[in-house]
């Protein structure tokens, strides 16, 4: 893969010495949704697949950039001076807010480069490509200019870049699984310290499917705002009767205690979901260390029944694509994944129903909804890495 990638980098900027390659990988999430901003857990794994880059230093400070993913927008030139928090549709400021928050944290980029990427992460699939971008984006800056920075460290400029430069108000989860990802495991992690554990992914020959709902997120991304505000609004309600820090604080029967706390039925709904969500992941985790799968993928069931029914997150789509996959002989477990509103369903699937999965929820996706959706058997990877260090495929 990367010999094209750096012949077009060539074709594009021109031959030359010291051309790297790169990868960072996409990220999904088996069970925890929506309680990384909420002082909760999750409990998601680096992909396969995710966002390729070529680079170059230069000499001089000029930013050059080019995705293949975009062709038709050519190469797009700013500077490393007077980067500053730019929230525009443009790809661009996704590897410009991070070089910005390298700055902020007093490693300031006073060299340019050049910048070819290429995802192979489906587009608008809540896969977090964006994510990827900006991890990828601080290997590269590491590796380039020699910044003294962990792993853990390019997922927290991620999100902090997110944050405040592309004014995308999002948790840690996606960042920290694809910076800190590791090939057959999930990484659970209390979104609190920032404790982790990796989990061995031991899932007897079944199978993780990604279902694309080919429903782009949009909308989805005012929702969420409006969702971290009902928690945290929710949260202020139960501090008056109890001293705790997050909705993470809480099991399902101190929420019970505490909840005529919240004066709002709606609001009740979206802290019952961030409680009981956070209860789900640890005892998710819980039954895959006790090999115990067939839990695991109820517990992953409940997970979606609760985005669907109290945090109202899913929609016609993802609740089709859920709802027909549970119909399915072989169907261990299945709920959305990621924000919602959109994007992918994850399912977790007995390796001899692989097929008939494809084919019957495919078929009767489209029927109810009027267009297909995509299907992807994925593997579980590794974090980012420099190719051009490993042996090429
Ligand atoms: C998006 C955000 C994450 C997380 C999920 C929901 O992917 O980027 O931080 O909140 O939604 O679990």
């Amino acid at each position: 893969m990367q010999e094209k990638l750096i012949a077009k980098f060539e074709e594009i900027f021109g031959a030359g010495a010291d051309v790297r390659s790169y990868f960072a990988p996409g990220r999904v999430n088996l069970i925890g949704e929506h309680t990384d901003y909420n002082g909760g857990h999750v409990f998601p794994c680096a992909l396969t697949i995710g966002t390729y880059g070529i680079a170059r230093k230069r000499e001089d400070k000029k930013l050059r950039f080019y995705s293949m993913n975009f062709d038709k927008l050519g190469v797009l030139e700013s500077s490393v001076e007077g980067l500053k928090p730019d929230n525009a549709a443009n790809w661009t400021n996704y590897p410009k807010g991070v070089m910005w928050a390298f700055g902020e944290r007093g490693m300031k980029v006073t060299q340019g480069m050049d910048l070819l990427l290429y995802g192979n992460i489906p587009n608008g699939s809540g896969l977090s490509s964006s994510a990827s971008v900006e991890v990828l984006t601080g290997y590269i800056l590491r590796d380039l200019f020699g910044f003294s920075v962990t792993n853990q460290d390019l997922a927290l400029i991620g999100q902090y870049a997110e944050n405040n430069f592309n004014g995308v108000n999002c948790g840690i989860m996606d960042q920290f699984a694809i910076a800190m990802g590791k090939a057959d495991h999930a990484i659970f992690l209390d979104t609190a310290t920032l404790h982790y554990e990796y989990a061995p992914l031991k899932l007897d020959g079944a199978k993780i499917i990604i279902s694309c709902t080919n429903k782009k997120r949009g909308l989805g991304d005012s929702k969420y705002n409006e969702r971290r505000a009902e928690c945290e609004a929710a949260l202020a309600e139960l501090q008056t009767q109890t001293n705790i820090r997050s909705l993470g604080d809480l099991d399902e029967k101190q929420f019970a205690q505490y909840q005529n706390a919240i004066k709002d039925e709606t609001r009740i709904k979206r802290a019952k979901h961030a409680v009981y969500e956070n209860q789900r992941t640890l005892r998710a985790v819980e039954a895959l260390k006790n090999q115990d799968l067939k839990l695991f993928g109820e517990l992953m069931n409940a997970s979606h029944v609760s985005l669907r029914d109290d945090y109202e997150v899913t929609g016609k789509e993802l609740d089709t694509m859920v709802e027909e996959a549970w119909k399915v002989d072989g169907v261990i477990g299945s709920r959305m994944t990621g924000a919602g509103f959109g994007g992918c369903t994850v399912s977790i699937v007995k390796e001899e129903a692989v097929d008939a999965f494809i084919a019957q929820v495919g078929k009767a996706y489209k029927e109810k909804i009027g267009y297909a959706g995509d299907f992807y058997v994925v593997e579980i990877g590794d974090g980012p890495c420099r190719l051009d260090t490993i042996k090429a495929n």
